[in-house]
């Protein structure tokens, strides 16, 4: 079992990880904003993305477009018409539910009668310019893909690139969602981490294949255990319009499992609606062989929300260490939002502050240091534990003499006394590997 959404909330809030957007104003419904080490923690698993799918290959390259795109793009790609939810208000206490989430005929709140299913669009509409006219309407857009199928002729002639080939992108997306929820595992503004990888058909279903176990991987390559996590492929019938198959990518949440990422094999829907609205061909010419064909899709589509909070729900420990709780994150070194805590033993001491100090600044450039003395070297030790900071190094009388410091790994609780001439390598060394080097 994992651990309850509400001490995740708790310790979020408490830590700096992530806050309740305009709190001071009472907040707007699932709305959450990222504070100091949550932004970190985000950003790490943002880059730990990028890494393994655009620089971690040679057959892929990165894009940021814009989120208003020409309002064409969405009835092209079907957003338009089949974005919606079914929709059912209550007739007596007015109150609206999506469809699938009632179970019997009346109002779950007041048993009164419900109205026939109405279609609801998910897309956030707003107007470009000063005129609010038909002619002005936009979309804030609800997937970074299209972003990616509008530039594919650029990418593919600008790049030189031949198929098969990929486009990643990192970027926010909004939905406006009828039961948004448990945390930021749900939200009207979130952020996705999509690959678009076009493929000569034929070659499509080994293409899904091998994106079902790369990204499988990824999760598991960066802690998440494997008990949490499972593949599940979806019926006919929940298919989305444009996929062909899809695989969802599960993780054990508190409320059950749920989706992560999914993976579409979207065939030529995409580059074949975008050629018929704009009138541009998006075929693809194969100089080799001859042929012009439009690309299959392979679609990897990940949301960094939802993984950040499954490293978070997954590092997540409670332990009892002599007859005290600790509260751990044991999260892998290249996710942890700070990697290094300087702690001087003794605050009073200017000497043993000032040597501190000068470490801090000289540990810097192996990633995020921070100096802390605000409450005894115990409770330090443990608001680093319960951050996820995996070495801390302190700075005692001894050191002034002996010119060495104590190194303590987050996980064992493990401590070592290491020179300060050797400290820079020897934590570097560390944050490659996990735990204390030899
Ligand atoms: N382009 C395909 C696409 O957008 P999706 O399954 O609707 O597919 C992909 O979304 C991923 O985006 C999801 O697996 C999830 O991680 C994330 N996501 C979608 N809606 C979300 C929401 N309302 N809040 C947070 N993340 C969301």
């Amino acid at each position: 079992m994992t651990v309850e959404m509400d001490k995740i909330v708790s310790l979020c809030k408490r830590r700096g990880i992530i806050f309740q957007n305009s709190e001071i104003y009472g907040g707007i419904g699932n709305t959450w904003d990222y504070g100091p080490l949550g932004v970190e923690l985000k950003r790490n698993v943002k880059e730990a993305w990028w890494k393994a799918v655009v620089y971690g290959r040679d057959d892929m390259e990165g894009l940021d477009a814009a989120i208003l795109m020409n309002p064409t793009t969405w009835q092209a790609s079907g957003h338009l018409e089949s974005f919606t939810d079914p929709l059912v208000d209550c007739k007596k206490c007015k109150h609206r539910f999506r469809l699938d989430d009632l179970n019997g005929t009346a109002c779950p709140d007041c048993g009164g009668e419900l109205t026939e299913a109405r279609s609801f669009n998910l897309m956030f509409k707003t107007f470009v310019g000063p005129v609010e006219d038909a002619a002005s309407v936009a979309y804030l857009r609800p997937e970074t893909a299209q972003g990616i199928f509008v530039n594919f002729a650029n990418v593919q002639q600008m790049m030189r690139r031949k198929i098969p080939f990929g486009i990643a992108q990192i970027g926010k997306s909004f939905r406006n969602e009828i039961t948004p929820g448990n945390f930021t595992f749900r939200t009207r503004e979130f952020e996705q981490m999509e690959i678009e990888f076009f493929v000569k058909p034929g070659t499509d279903e080994a293409w899904y294949e091998h994106w079902v176990n790369e990204r499988f991987r990824w999760y598991l390559d960066l802690g998440i255990n494997k008990d949490h996590l499972r593949l599940r492929t979806h019926e006919a019938h929940e298919l989305a319009h444009y996929a062909k198959a899809c695989v969802d990518v599960e993780y054990l949440f508190p409320m059950g499992w749920s989706e992560l990422e999914g993976i579409a094999n979207r065939g030529d829907y995409d580059l074949r609606k975008h050629s018929e609205f704009s009138k541009k061909d998006l075929s693809y010419f194969d100089e080799a062989a001859k042929e012009k064909y439009l690309p299959f899709v392979i679609e990897p589509s990940a949301g960094a929300d939802r993984a950040t909070l499954s490293f978070l729900i997954d590092a997540y420990r409670e332990e009892e260490v002599r007859g005290e709780k600790r509260t751990v994150l044991a999260l892998q070194n290249r996710l942890a939002p700070i990697k290094i805590a300087v702690l001087p033993l003794l605050k009073k001491r200017s000497d043993i502050v000032e040597l501190a100090r000068q470490l801090v600044a000289d540990l810097r450039s192996e990633g995020k240091t921070v100096y802390d003395d605000t409450a005894s070297i115990g409770r330090l030790y443990r608001r680093q534990d319960e951050i996820g900071t995996p070495y801390c190094v302190t700075v005692d009388v001894q050191s002034l003499d002996d010119r060495q410091v104590t190194v303590r790994d987050r996980d064992s609780m493990r401590q070592v006394r290491i020179s300060l001439d050797t400290i820079k390598t020897y934590l570097k060394k560390c944050l490659d590997t996990g735990g204390l080097a030899d």
